[in-house]
């Protein structure tokens, strides 16, 4: 009875609050838009495409930098995410003023209320500084998000030829969480070049300029996707300050997990993320299939931190590791890729050592040695954000980001215009995020993107006190039975999950590469950068 309503209840959440952002809007999944290249679906507020009667924006042609690529990828035409969006769509929505978003349904970040007027600075805190409500609120809507299939969004499970050129779409839904995990996947896996052959040099994301403003972007996405599946228009990720830590203080069952005393590979029985099916960890199954990952659930979360190869990451990053690259006054430099030597971006990202600044292909630093540290599903670039480490990692990772750009203010042009790597382009478009956004606009501070950090705030203390206090008592009112709704996801995924495992042992054992090490040691440098290895 208890149950019954407490579902009842998640079910007119999830029914008051239309969430959107991401990937392929489902409103643009059709073969007739696949055909037309058109994807200016209808706004809910007046029903016309892009909100165009009401001022919002039009449906536009996408106009696209013509600035060459670097020599990194040296095909043209092979691969779905190249000249994004454009192998899928040639007409999208622009949207005017402050408005954002696939129909121009949303403001842009820092602006809300109903026209978008309103200014809006939320602060990221240190995980470590949340309440305990406040801190179990996070972790209930991580459950809600990781259970709640996307409303707005749907993913592709066939690239553009396998959907024969757009007359047979090929989409699937997915939840909030898992969205996420695929479009980082998709804009790190490797091009299939049909047969048996991928070309592994490639990544939207990662190992290039991109790197930064592309995950600032993710992180600004998953934070407005939570706020609209909760209502919680305050809501801001966490960050964990790893600075100097001796080992992950995160993994506890009070915050992200604890060890498994039985299995040290996975998550303690007594957090809910014991309980998570990852998504989009197989590569190489895909790369011999041709395939994309389709969502279906792959086995639990995997981690295991400090149980990682030493000799490629000795320790973690220290505050000094960290001065170091804030001292880097290149934001990008040379090839711009994982090669680049005294690259901010490069060191921060973990590629070039935080004591010299050189590249060096047998060491993961910094953001990468995270990464490596925590030996297990988050340690393989396409599928890390399953851990809902990630988020914390990154939010950290960003906050350096932010630091760097304060110390410099430097202005847009420091963001390459030409000859990065393929995607990294500072007027080229991420992949894969529909409506479009350009690696140089979120090359800017993050208070004219309408966030901070708390620990880099210069102090406002009437703001910041009148922020803590309704923070707090939103807080109070709303986490009950977020958590009892958190609940009852764990118990329906722990059924669930059973079920799977029961069905799924009968029917096959473990895949080959789940056994196989994420990072192989003995590679020798050359062999090193055609592997998208952390
Ligand atoms: C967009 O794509 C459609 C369908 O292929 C094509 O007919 C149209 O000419 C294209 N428009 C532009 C501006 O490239
Ligand atoms: C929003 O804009 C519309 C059209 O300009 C106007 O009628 C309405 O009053 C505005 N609403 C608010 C809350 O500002
Ligand atoms: C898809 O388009 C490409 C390039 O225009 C063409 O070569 C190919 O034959 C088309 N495939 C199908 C199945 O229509
Ligand atoms: C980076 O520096 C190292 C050591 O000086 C050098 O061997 C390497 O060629 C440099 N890399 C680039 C891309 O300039
Ligand atoms: C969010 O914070 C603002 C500013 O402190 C406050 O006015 C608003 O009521 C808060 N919203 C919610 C849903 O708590
Ligand atoms: C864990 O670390 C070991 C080396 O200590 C390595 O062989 C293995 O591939 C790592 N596993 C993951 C999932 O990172």
């Amino acid at each position: 009875m208890r149950g019954r309503m407490l579902l009842a209840a998640l079910y007119c959440l999830l029914w008051s609050f239309q969430a959107s952002v991401g990937q392929f809007p489902r409103a643009c999944a059709s073969s007739k838009n696949l055909m037309e290249k058109e994807c200016c679906p209808k706004w809910r507020g007046d029903r016309s495409p892009c909100g165009q009667l009401s001022g919002r924006g039009s449906c536009q042609d996408v106009i696209l930098s013509n600035a060459p690529s670097g020599p990194q990828f040296p095909f043209a035409g092979v691969d779905d995410r190249e000249s994004w969006p454009s192998v899928f769509y040639n007409r999208t929505c622009q949207c005017f003023g402050n408005f954002m978003g696939f129909n121009c349904g949303d403001c842009k970040f820092g602006f809300g209320g109903r026209n978008c007027t309103e200014r809006r600075l939320l602060v990221r805190r240190s995980i470590f500084d949340l309440s305990v409500p406040e801190k179990n609120k996070f972790l209930a809507y991580l459950t809600l998000a990781k259970h709640t299939t996307s409303p707005d969004y749907v993913i592709p499970i066939g690239t553009y030829g396998q959907m024969n050129n757009g007359s047979k779409p090929m989409f699937k839904d997915i939840t909030i969480y898992d969205l996420f995990v695929w479009m980082h996947y998709y804009a790190s896996r490797d091009t299939l070049l049909g047969g048996s052959e991928v070309w592994k040099n490639i990544d939207f994301a990662h190992e290039a300029p991109g790197f930064l403003p592309w995950h600032r972007v993710f992180l600004l996405l998953w934070e407005q996707e939570i706020q609209k599946l909760t209502g919680d228009e305050n809501f801001t990720i966490p960050y964990w300050d790893w600075r100097d830590a001796e080992n992950c203080d995160v993994c506890t069952d009070e915050y992200i997990g604890g060890r498994n005393p039985a299995n040290p590979n996975l998550i303690s029985p007594a957090s809910v993320f014991s309980s998570w099916q990852i998504v989009c960890s197989r590569l190489d199954d895909y790369n011999s299939r041709q395939a994309l990952c389709n969502g279906t659930p792959e086995g639990p979360l995997l981690r295991n931190p400090g149980n990682h190869d030493k000799a490629r990451t000795p320790r973690l990053p220290s505050s000094e590791d960290v001065e170091f690259c804030l001292n880097l006054i290149h934001y990008d430099s040379g090839p711009m890729d994982k090669t680049a030597n005294f690259s901010f971006r490069n060191t921060l990202e973990g590629f070039a050592s935080p004591l010299t600044g050189i590249a060096d292909a047998f060491r993961s630093s910094m953001h990468n040695g995270l990464h490596i540290y925590m030996n297990g599903t988050i340690s393989q670039v396409q599928g890390s954000a399953n851990d809902p480490l990630f988020l914390l990692h990154h939010a950290f990772v960003d906050s350096i980001f932010e630091q760097w750009f304060r110390r410099y203010h430097p202005p847009q042009e420091v963001y390459p215009e030409a000859n990065a790597p393929i995607g990294h382009n500072r007027d080229f478009y991420m992949v894969p995020f529909i409506p479009l956004y350009r690696n140089g606009d979120f090359f800017i501070s993050s208070r004219d993107l309408g966030y901070d950090y708390s620990y880099l705030q210069e102090p406002d203390p009437v703001f910041f006190q009148d922020y803590i206090k309704s923070y707090l008592e939103q807080a109070s009112r709303i986490w009950p039975w977020l958590l009892g709704a958190a609940l009852v996801g764990s118990v329906l995924t722990a059924v669930l999950g059973g079920l799977t495992t029961l069905l799924c042992r009968r029917k096959r054992g473990q895949l080959p590469e789940e056994k196989q090490p994420l990072l192989m040691e003995n590679e020798d440098y050359h062999n090193l950068l055609y592997q998208s290895h952390l």
